[in-house]
């Protein structure tokens, strides 16, 4: 059987596949469906210094091939998760991806610095937050602000510090080389896609929020696009999601270049996709006499 295994700034995962964050809460509703050892890693919901109860609802709406949401990062906070979820999923035998979200750069500083020295495989640092300090504009907006934030979280953890970029941007690659060049050891992408949806009759957004982020089988091309961009901008690693349902989106994702592949959304549909993912890659890859499946991760040949 093919060799799944992928390594990624230095951590090694049995398999390529993550839940994405935001879409499997901290495994617990997951365990009885398949042991959360069968998943190259997890990472978790987004995690703020302090609990947080997220944006009113309506705050999920489905979209042609996909879905909005604006949950707006509901979470216990940071303490919660290393006291009471941490050492559950340390038990789990799989990588844990600790998501961290900050309004300022402080926030982020102390949650890495509070991750320091747990059972922590590695942290992931969503930079679409809005920083509060600099008008609400989101940190992976802006070259500057995505490199200042990586540096002073790199700065605090010798944890793996991989870097989560917005596609809301003009130049993704150009975020990437910004957090690359400021001490990032991967970068994840893509985050949610900024989306609206309108009710004719009440003529309301469907959303509380009025706007919220498009994910689903809807964005992989775009997903796909951005992940090949950065793959050649950067030379730290690239974990890459967005529309991610089948094992075909992960071999495509995987020849754009990424390292490892999250799913998001397809889980509230299919909720053992991760399993049925894993198990088409081993048959796809012995058909064709794969050994590894990392000897196919930047196989494109563009034209
Ligand atoms: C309901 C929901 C909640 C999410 N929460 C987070 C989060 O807390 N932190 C984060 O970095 N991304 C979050 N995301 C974004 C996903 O991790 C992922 O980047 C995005 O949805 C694209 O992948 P997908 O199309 O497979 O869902 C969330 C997505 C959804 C649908």
């Amino acid at each position: 059987m093919a060799d799944l295994s992928v390594k990624m700034a230095g951590v090694t995962f049995k398999n390529p596949i993550i839940p994405a964050s935001g879409s499997f809460g901290f495994g617990r509703e997951y365990e009885h469906l398949y042991p959360l050892s069968s998943l190259g890693g997890i990472s978790v919901k987004g995690m703020t210094l302090h609990q947080r109860d997220g944006n009113p609802p309506p705050r999920i709406a489905e979209t042609p091939a996909g879905m909005l949401n604006s949950v707006g990062l509901q979470n216990p906070g940071i303490d919660y998760f290393l006291e009471h979820e941490l050492p559950n999923l340390a038990t789990k035998g799989t990588i844990i991806i600790a998501n961290v979200a900050g309004s300022t750069v402080e926030d982020c500083i102390e949650i890495a610095s509070k991750i320091e020295g747990t059972a922590v495989d590695m942290i992931e640092l969503n930079i679409s937050c809005p920083n509060v300090k600099e008008g609400g504009v989101a940190f992976g907006t802006r070259p500057q602000m995505a490199g200042d934030v990586t540096k002073a979280v790199r700065d605090v953890t010798t944890k793996p510090l991989m870097v989560k970029l917005s596609p809301n941007v003009t130049d993704i690659a150009e975020i990437a080389r910004a957090v690359e060049a400021n001490g990032a050891d991967a970068v994840s992408l893509i985050n949610t896609l900024l989306g609206m949806k309108i009710d004719i009759n009440s003529r309301r957004p469907v959303l509380k929020n009025n706007v919220g982020g498009l994910s689903g089988p809807a964005v992989f091309p775009i997903a796909v696009r951005m992940v090949w961009q950065v793959a050649n901008a950067v030379s730290i690693p690239v974990c890459g999601m967005g529309g991610v349902s089948r094992y075909e989106d992960v071999i495509e994702m995987m020849l754009a270049g990424a390292s490892t592949v999250q799913i998001g959304a397809a889980l509230f549909t299919n909720p053992t996709a991760p399993i049925e993912i894993i198990n088409g890659l081993t048959n796809w890859l012995d058909e064709r006499g794969i050994k590894n499946i990392s000897d196919i991760i930047g196989g494109v040949k563009p034209w």
